[in-house]
């Protein structure tokens, strides 16, 4: 038997409670739904498309200096976690101003490296030359391989959703931050050696543009646990689950807030040590892909959540709510298979769905999963070799 949590809101916050209107930009977006593809920030196709539509225009707003800038008609470009190659129309934007990218993709995960070749063939990318994907971290790579690589500096380093992993090693390195008069040349040399932004800058050429994408908003690190938490079936606590202000996943601030903290302490020592100026500039977007309609109820057999269709069946393959709620929190089994669960299995789809649930209102605003990215234009000019584009 199926009990409404309308009758029994106490755990549940009203954002979820009431059906949501339906939206027309279904069909429109039907077209985008040809494959489910994972990334680490595991969503769907449709929201997944929507943000790299919203984002690809801040990544290019960032690198216009650099397009525009007739003395440089080839680009090196390097692409920092790559990915399955959801940016490469980036690229086929990108080289309509130049006469050719050269493009070196590194990430740490092999099996995007074909989807990635594949979704940079065809002819926007005839000018764009795939130098390679090489698997590895970023961190790992000598500098001068890379240069060697790439056959010289890089015009762009491209680093879309990919920095995340480069947070912890900053707030480390940032504990070993020297205070500038009083260090010692080892110190210096020790600090900058352990800050990730360091090798990230030093391949940069004079005038060249370092373009970053993270999730804005407290939101995408509070999802972004939630997702590892659910790759790992490393649920918390009941209770931690249950209250939104305890659970971790709550409190992680993985974002660009917390990048921009991070950086900004090293940013002017950078700048001191390497007679550089450091522009950099904010290009945020948004996105707002409708959820569709849908009702949440327990249902008290399994005590686990069933998401119901408010306006028709819920075997309806044009529902949208079901996407966005697998897809992101994994665990809305239909009825029969939440029947075919064992208890300890239903214990814990039932805390990671709560988990979302709470989450839920941090990205749903009146019927739109909204997420809000940040991309930063971070330009590095020598001062010793002049701004090359006499831009500031
Ligand atoms: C969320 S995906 C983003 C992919 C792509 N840039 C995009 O915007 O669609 C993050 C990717 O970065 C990779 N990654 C994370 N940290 C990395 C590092 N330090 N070096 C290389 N790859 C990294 C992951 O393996 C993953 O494929």
């Amino acid at each position: 038997m199926l009990s409404s949590v309308t009758n029994s809101p106490s755990s549940l916050s009203p954002a979820f409670t009431k059906p949501l209107t339906p939206t027309s930009r279904t069909e429109e977006m039907s077209g985008r739904e040809k494959s489910d593809k994972f990334q680490d920030l595991s969503a769907n196709a449709v929201f997944m498309g929507d943000m790299k539509t919203a984002n690809r225009a801040s990544q290019l707003a960032a690198m216009r200096a650099v397009l525009d800038d007739q003395s440089r008609p080839q680009l090196r470009v390097v692409d920092v976690g790559a990915g399955d190659g959801l940016t490469a129309p980036v690229w086929a934007e990108a080289v309509r101003s130049k006469d050719a990218i050269s493009l070196l993709a590194i990430d740490m995960n092999a099996s995007y490296k074909t989807p990635y070749l594949t979704a940079h063939s065809g002819d926007q990318f005839n000018r764009v030359n795939i130098i390679d994907y090489h698997v590895a971290a970023y961190s790992e790579l000598p500098p001068r391989w890379l240069a060697k690589k790439l056959g010289g500096e890089a015009d762009i380093i491209f680093a879309s959703h990919s920095l995340y992993a480069e947070l912890q090693p900053m707030r480390e390195a940032g504990a070993l931050l020297p205070r500038p008069a009083q260090s010692s040349a080892a110190e210096l040399k020790a600090y900058f050696a352990a800050h990730p932004m360091t090798k990230y800058l030093d391949a940069l050429a004079n005038g060249g543009v370092m373009v970053i994408t993270l999730g804005a908003t407290q939101a995408m690190g509070a999802m972004r646990r939630f997702i590892t938490e659910v790759q790992t079936q490393n649920i918390n606590g009941m209770g931690a689950c249950f209250d939104p202000d305890k659970s971790p996943v709550i409190k992680e601030f993985d974002n660009m807030d917390s990048f921009i903290k991070l950086f900004s302490l090293f940013k002017a020592r950078y700048e001191a040590a390497y007679d550089c100026e450091l522009q950099v500039r904010s290009h945020p977007s948004a996105t707002q892909t409708p959820i569709g309609s849908y009702r949440v109820e327990l249902d008290a057999q399994t005590d686990i959540f069933m998401l119901r269709n408010p306006l028709g069946r819920d075997d309806d393959p044009s529902w949208q709510a079901p996407r966005l709620f697998n897809t992101f929190s994994g665990g809305w089994p239909t009825r029969q298979e939440a029947a075919a669960l064992s208890a300890e299995d239903r214990v814990k789809v039932r805390a990671r769905q709560q988990t979302f649930l709470n989450l839920l209102p941090l990205f749903e605003v009146e019927g739109m999963f909204c997420q809000h990215d940040e991309t930063l234009e971070i330009r590095k000019f020598d001062k010793l070799a002049g701004n090359p584009t006499g831009s500031n």
